[in-house]
């Protein structure tokens, strides 16, 4: 935090843009990555502010808008942002649950000139995907939603969020997202920000579940290879490495809240001092640029040992600051995950106290 900051002529430009439309959903998933203290309708931001907004991103040499929520398709105008980020020459991809999205929604969003849609599913069991929604009918709803996205030629992502009750399903998620007519699936294990912190001990797997989930999907990507695009985000708590959690803080990223505060990761907000800048006051590139909660941990100056001596500290960017706050009470410590780090064993202790004697409740995202 008190290293100089770089200088602007050494920050790369950003690819991509992370709008969080609304907090709003009909679904209320116990690892949704929204904050716990969401932002309320009475503070999104207007049509004609994301308007600016991905003029600006636009303008900055941001290549994808990612629309997201809560559910982006709670906002009346979303045909019309993607049509304005279609205008400026932004590739746009919706991320979405499918709840309250209908057919002619659909229809609208692709002759608006949206060019790609990820869609949720909880489980490829009907009942267990509508429990951890905490939505009855979700699932059914999906596969609806799933036909009508392929019908209108969208190229369609399935994400799935695993966890200890699905995580033995892992394949099976894989073949529903090829039955789907899905071109790439995510099965990404829960990281545990937001929500999902809270849900730890009633999500957390336990090792040898883990295990047999990576091998499973590992398999069916060989078996498949060609057909679909599989992409795995394993669980750092039975990690050795870290991730680069963001592709590196402020390296490649922007996530824009509903209320328009702009974020170096969806999570930063659970690390205390940090100064974040907002679009009602200020140009994106400043933001960017200039902004204290961007430059708090940008490159490398700011780690200390055993990062900073560390050959992959250009790969993995000392793993997540977020969840190395959460852990060790110290934003730049080193990621927890990694094995180098002191905190290491807490990690795996957490994980392995809590995958086997961890709670069966669900708080759920209201
Ligand atoms: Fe990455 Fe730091 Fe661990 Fe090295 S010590 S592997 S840079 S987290
Ligand atoms: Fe914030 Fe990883 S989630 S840096």
């Amino acid at each position: 935090m008190n290293s100089p900051l770089p200088s602007t002529r050494s920050i790369g430009l950003p690819i991509g843009l992370l709008a969080e439309l609304t907090h709003r959903c009909p679904l209320a998933c116990p690892y949704c990555s929204n904050p716990v203290a969401l932002e309320g309708r009475d503070t999104e931001l207007s049509t004609d502010d994301w308007k600016r907004v991905f003029s600006e991103a636009a303008k900055l040499g941001i290549l994808q808008v990612h629309l997201s929520g809560g559910e982006p398709a709670a906002r009346r105008d979303l045909v019309d942002l993607v049509a304005h980020c279609a205008s400026v020459g932004l590739y746009t991809n919706l991320i979405t649950s499918g709840i309250g999205v209908t057919e002619e929604l659909i229809h609208q969003l692709f002759d608006a000139g949206l060019d790609h849609i990820q869609l949720s599913i909880q489980d490829a069991d009907a009942d267990s995907a509508d429990k951890i929604a905490g939505y009855k009918g979700a699932f059914k709803k999906k596969q609806l939603v799933a036909g009508w996205i392929k019908a209108n030629g969208f190229p369609l992502t399935v994400n799935a969020v695993m966890h200890r009750v699905n995580i033995t399903r892992s394949a099976a998620m894989v073949e529903l997202a090829m039955l789907l007519g899905a071109s790439r699936v995510e099965i990404a294990h829960t990281q545990y920000y937001g929500w999902a912190l809270p849900n730890r001990s009633a999500l957390m797997p336990s090792r040898a579940a883990t295990e047999k989930a990576v091998a499973d999907v590992d398999a069916l990507r060989k078996r498949h290879a060609g057909a679909i695009v599989i992409d795995l985000v394993i669980p750092d708590y039975h990690a050795t490495y870290p991730k680069a959690c963001m592709g590196g803080w402020a390296k490649q990223f922007i996530n824009v809240t509903p209320s328009g505060k702009v974020l170096p990761c969806h999570a930063s907000e659970t690390i205390p001092d940090l100064e974040f800048w907002n679009v009602k006051v200020h140009n994106l590139s400043d933001i960017w640029h200039r902004s204290p909660a961007f430059n708090a941990y940008r490159g490398t100056a700011w780690m200390a040992e055993p990062c900073r001596s560390c050959d992959r500290r250009d790969v993995d960017f000392g793993g997540c600051r977020c969840q190395a706050f959460a852990l060790t009470g110290d934003a730049s410590a080193t990621d927890p995950a990694c094995f180098k780090s002191p905190h290491h064993v807490l990690m795996k202790d957490i994980a392995a106290a809590e995958s086997s004697d961890g709670a069966d409740t669900y708080i759920y995202r209201r």
